[in-house]
């Protein structure tokens, strides 16, 4: 079974899906992880990070792999900690936009999935990833809240700087952050992690039942 976990950054969608995962004994697959990581390699590459095809390349030659304890690694390298930075954030967006990325990951992200049970986040899960997917949540929450999750992760980036870069990067990835039509909104702008890791477990046991 596939629990798909969509939404912008800042949303809590990490949070809630690792938890998620850990809750249920489902594998985690952090999709943001792997154009974080490709990113760090087109920087270290020294390629430009507008051209579409050869970035493409670099995808399809240096597949992110996952530790079993959530490491990433790319082309030999644990990249688990670089891959946070501001640095990654500033331009990911850029690199996350390629088509030619874009389906070296999703085709990636697909063979992953079909592991075996797993709740994997993104922003076009639900829609194009795991179309299928048994749940699809949509997580949101108000913009100075996801501001002031990230500054928590981010805490050497001034507010005024960090306000800014979200508002950047939920401008470049709005096309791909559209909700499935039938995923489940959940607004976690005054909610507890564990509440709303709650709410989506009782709808992945539900769906468990009705399809048992
Ligand atoms: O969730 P995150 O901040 O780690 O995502 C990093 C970037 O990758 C962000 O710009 C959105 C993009 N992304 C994407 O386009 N599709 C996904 N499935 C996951 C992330």
């Amino acid at each position: 079974m596939i629990v798909a976990i969509d939404g912008p950054a800042g949303a809590g969608k990490s949070t809630v899906a690792r938890k998620l995962a850990e809750r249920l004994g489902f594998r985690y697959l952090d999709t943001g992880a792997m154009y974080r990581a490709l990113t760090w390699l087109a920087l270290r590459e020294g390629l430009p990070l507008g051209d579409p095809e050869p970035l493409g390349e670099l995808a399809r030659r240096s597949p992110v792999v996952f530790d079993e304890v959530g490491r990433v690694f790319i082309a030999g390298s644990d990249v688990t900690a670089a891959i946070r930075q501001s640095r990654i954030d500033q331009v990911v967006p850029v690199v996350a936009r390629h088509h030619p990325v874009r389906e070296v990951m999703r085709e990636r992200q697909r063979e992953l999935g079909l592991q075996g049970n797993a709740v994997i986040e993104g922003r076009d899960i639900g829609t194009v990833v795991a179309p299928d997917a048994a749940v699809k949540i949509y997580l949101q929450a108000d913009p100075e809240v996801r501001a002031a999750r990230r500054q928590k992760e981010r805490p050497d980036i001034g507010a005024d700087a960090l306000a800014t870069d979200l508002r950047a990067r939920d401008k470049s990835d709005r096309e791909r952050m559209q909700p499935a039509g039938d995923a489940v909104l959940i607004d976690t702008t005054g909610l507890e992690v564990d509440d709303v890791v709650t709410r989506i477990e009782g709808l992945v046991r539900e769906r468990s039942l009705a399809t048992s």
